[in-house]
Order: C-alpha cells, then sequence, then structure tokens
C-alpha cells in the first residue's frame, strides 16, 4: 500500500518511521512518501496560507495551493484524498480496516483555522476526524490513522496479535478482555484464578465474559 502525507513539517514523521509496526513494513508493504506544500506552491516566497475572506482570526490553507501539490504528485489521477479535519467523518476501526484495503491514498493536514472549503468540497473524497476535539494541526491526526492503517498491513505484527483486539470483527466490535503478567501476586492483588488454571477452553471463556460485560453487550 501507498500512503502519501501532504503536509508542512514532513520532518515531523521521521520519529514514526522509525517506529515499529512502520519500521518494519517500510519499504515492502508500506510505502510513505511525504510532500511539502512549500516545494509546489504557486505562490511567491513559500506561501502556502491566507487571510479568511469575511475577517476574522487565524490563516486559511490556499485552495491553489493544495490543487498545485496534488496536481505535482498525481497529474489528473489522484487517489482517495482524506483531508484530516475534526468536522470529518470519525475515524473507527471500520473505516481503518476499509482503508487498510486500498492501493493508494493521500492525507491533507492543515493547520491555524483549517482549510479553504473548497479543498474539503472539492479536491478531497473524505474528511476524517480522529475525535471530537481540537488540535493545532492536522499532523498528529495524519500520523493517527497511518499508524492504524499500517498495523492492519500483512506483516505488520507478529501473527496473531492483531485477530482479538478491541472493536476488532473477532469480538463483535467490542472491547478487548483484560490481560495478567508476572507476578501472579503483587501486593496482594491477585491474577484471576482462571488464567493460572492451564484449561484453555475456561480461559477463552472467561476472555469472551469479560470483553463482553467491558463493552457493556
Ligand atoms: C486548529 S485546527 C482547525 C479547526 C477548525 N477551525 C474548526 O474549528 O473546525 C487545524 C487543523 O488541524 C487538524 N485537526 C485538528 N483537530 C483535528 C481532529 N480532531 N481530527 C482531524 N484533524 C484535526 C485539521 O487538519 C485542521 O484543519
Amino acid at each position: 500500500m501507498r500512503i502519501d502525507v501532504f503536509t508542512l513539517v514532513p520532518h515531523a514523521f521521521a520519529w514514526l518511521t522509525e517506529q515499529r509496526p512502520i519500521a518494519g513494513i517500510l519499504g515492502g508493504e508500506l510505502e510513505l512518501r511525504l510532500y511539502n506544500y512549500r516545494d509546489s506552491t504557486p505562490l511567491r516566497a513559500g506561501q502556502v496560507d491566507d487571510e479568511p475572506y469575511g475577517g476574522g482570526a487565524g490563516m486559511v490553507l490556499r485552495v491553489d495551493v493544495v490543487a498545485a501539490a496534488l496536481e505535482a504528485a498525481y497529474g489528473a489521477t489522484p487517489p482517495r484524498v482524506l483531508a484530516l479535519s475534526p468536522q470529518g467523518t470519525p475515524l473507527t476501526q471500520p473505516l481503518v480496516e476499509e482503508l487498510a484495503q486500498e492501493q493508494h491514498i493521500a492525507l491533507l493536514s492543515s493547520r491555524f483555522e483549517g482549510f479553504d472549503e473548497r479543498i474539503v468540497e472539492h479536491l478531497s473524497t473524505d474528511a476524517v476526524s480522529i475525535g471530537p476535539y481540537v488540535l493545532s494541526n492536522g499532523d498528529l491526526p495524519a500520523m493517527v490513522l497511518l499508524d492504524a492503517v499500517a498495523r492492519r498491513l500483512p506483516g505488520a505484527l507478529a501473527e496473531g496479535s492483531g485477530e482479538l483486539e478491541s472493536f476488532g470483527e473477532e469480538l463483535g466490535g467490542g472491547l478487548e478482555y483484560p490481560h495478567y503478567t508476572r507476578p501472579a501476586e503483587f501486593r496482594g492483588w491477585e491474577v484471576p484464578d482462571v488464567l493460572l488454571s492451564g484449561n484453555h477452553a475456561r480461559v477463552d471463556a472467561w476472555r469472551r465474559e469479560q470483553s463482553r460485560a467491558r463493552t457493556g453487550s
């Protein structure tokens, strides 16, 4: 899969690319390309945003700047383009699974007041929010989406560790059961007996019951 990110701070993604799972699949299952709007802006002095029509505080990312960046990268045939916006469709595990099936997607990050609305209407196929709160720019949201999608790609995770997870199909979209490790007792806090029983059927039944209880289903 290829994921392209359009941003003003490509270097911010360096940390993410050094971490698993992305580090492990870069150059294999995942191709990541970072584009700086300033490299293709048609405006002088690297300008990318401008004052809002109608007045008010803040700056708005210009539509001609984003159009130029997309044209420079794709010509007339862009892939699925997702604008990161707090006003977008919430990013959920089903949407992550859907995106992980794509061959190629592009993410648009903005800052300050956000996008000129024509970018969302005409240059993007989707707008995606990582939650009902406002961050300073779209780079953390892009990294959240990138990580969530990358870990669904083949080879990203150890065999089996991505199957039984919160929000996954295996648990009916519910929450995962609790985990424990050594020591079996700490400050009087004990690991549930069933997990020490060695009885896999009982462990499995207990885990599914815990998952249902946590999910409230
Ligand atoms: C300060 S925000 C703009 C908020 C916008 N003025 C509003 O009130 O809806 C700047 C940029 O950060 C990104 N961003 C902030 N919060 C986000 C969220 N919850 N999900 C996705 N992107 C977000 C978007 O790219 C957004 O355009």
